[in-house]
């Protein structure tokens, strides 16, 4: 459990507090490459952090991120037009670059050099993996551009989608890291779901519901070991990557893709939740991405203009009791992203950890919980570069395993947690 005070610090991210500082040292997932994909096309909405944002492409394909309110005013920029290399806004028609620079006020007489001294909050964008990153920290602390594997690797190894959560990061975070609950909460899909079925760890997975925890500090965050009994006396054990702030890596099945998220608050009681699906060493085939198009594996349908999941909780969910009831599903929603996303909202926004009874098997939470403390407050007082902001901390992979029963895993895995450019993942 966490006081008031920590859960407090841990869950608020706007401007001005310590983990909003904290996550204001990395590259963060802003939007999909797919979102801006035209100079001079419909600018976009994004909220991160707490800030109200707007994204666009400019007619030389330059990608701005500014502040969405008019300097002016405050319109929306949203109803901007994006032209001639600068988003108008449609109220006076003031317009800015894509540094957020304001360089023309067409009121204004000629000679008049106020536009000059207007300039609005603005963001670097930059494209990578098929994704567009953002980093909102002092431009003197900009870290490298970021190196996760699944957005180096060519991109028809690869899957994005993205869906909102309507619950703090932290709760998101948390199920990402927690291997336990696959064996209940996702039960009925391990040998349905087509990006899961088949593999041989689905069977550990569900004959041994007492997972013991062995989690063990990373450079960038956590590997967070779950040993389940295989056969002959040895240990299945999973492999889950958490690198901070909020990048986790699920350990593979099979030879299915490997598969991870990033959780990035949009306020203190909405995140995106970043879903990826890819191969190290060959590209993905055409039934696998047809099944993530449709909604299998991690990946959901969504409303396409707001990410809003089809299935949320003005519907409940789409629950089908009949299916839970006759063991299809282990609590009545279809499919892993939404099994996630249900339960993680229904505790509400942002959840009260002071009111939590922990077990072994959220140790890794645990230990998470106190880098993350421990890495904002060395942030805030001393200016400590938190861990995974150098890039050497990002080239990790998950992994599963069957090893003796006398070796930890940490060193019994060898570099089966490195990135290893073109070699396969090593999974059972
Ligand atoms: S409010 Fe934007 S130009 Fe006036
Ligand atoms: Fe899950």
């Amino acid at each position: 459990m966490l006081v008031k005070e920590q859960n407090d610090l841990l869950t608020q991210t706007g401007p001005g507090t310590q983990m909003g500082q904290f996550f204001r040292a990395y590259w963060i997932p802003a939007l999909l490459a797919s979102e801006l994909a035209e100079p001079d096309g419909p600018p976009v909405r994004v909220q991160l952090l707490s800030e109200k944002l707007v994204a666009f492409r400019d007619t030389q394909g330059r990608l701005g991120l500014i502040e969405e309110f008019c300097a002016h005013r405050r319109v929306s920029l949203w109803f901007g037009r994006n032209e001639e290399n600068g988003l108008r806004c449609p109220y006076h028609g003031w317009k800015y670059d894509v540094t957020g620079q304001c360089v023309d006020i067409p009121s204004e007489p000629a000679g008049s050099t106020h536009c000059q001294r207007i300039r609005m909050a603005n963001y670097p964008l930059i494209e990578r993996g098929g994704i567009l990153w953002t980093y909102m920290g002092p431009p003197d602390r900009q870290p490298p551009l970021p190196e996760w594997e699944f957005a180096m690797v060519p991109d028809a190894s690869r899957f994005i989608t993205k869906r909102w959560q309507e619950c703090n990061w932290l709760q998101a975070l948390e199920g990402g890291i927690d291997s336990s609950h696959v064996s209940f909460l996702h039960r009925g899909d391990l040998e349905t779901d087509p990006i899961f079925k088949g593999s041989k760890g689905n069977r550990y997975n569900m004959g041994d519901l007492m997972p013991v925890f062995d989690v063990v500090e990373s450079p960038g965050g956590l590997y967070i070991g779950a040993r389940r009994n295989a056969e002959d006396g040895k240990y299945y054990w999973r492999i889950t990557q958490w690198v901070m702030p909020s990048f986790t890596m699920i350990p593979p099945r099979g030879d299915h893709p490997v598969h991870g998220h990033f959780f990035i608050p949009m306020d203190d009681e909405n995140s995106w939740a970043w879903s990826f699906d890819y191969h190290a060493d060959r590209a993905l085939t055409d039934e696998q991405v047809q099944a993530m198009r449709e909604g299998k594996g991690i990946h959901t349908l969504v409303d396409p203009k707001t990410f809003r999941p089809l299935a949320n909780k003005d519907n409940d969910y789409l629950v089908d009791r009949a299916a839970q009831k006759a063991g299809r599903t282990y609590g009545g929603i279809a499919g892993f992203a939404m099994q996630d996303a249900s339960i993680q909202e229904s505790m509400g926004p942002i959840v009260d950890r002071s009111r939590e009874n922990l077990v072994g098997t959220d140790k890794g939470i645990v230990m998470a919980r106190r880098r993350l403390l421990r890495a904002a407050k060395a942030l805030a007082e001393q200016g400590t570069v938190p861990p995974g902001v150098e890039v050497t901390h990002q080239h990790v992979r998950s992994a599963s395993v069957v090893l003796p029963p006398d070796q930890p895993f940490a060193t019994a895995v060898g570099d089966a947690l490195a990135a290893k450019s073109g070699a396969a993942h090593v999974s059972v």
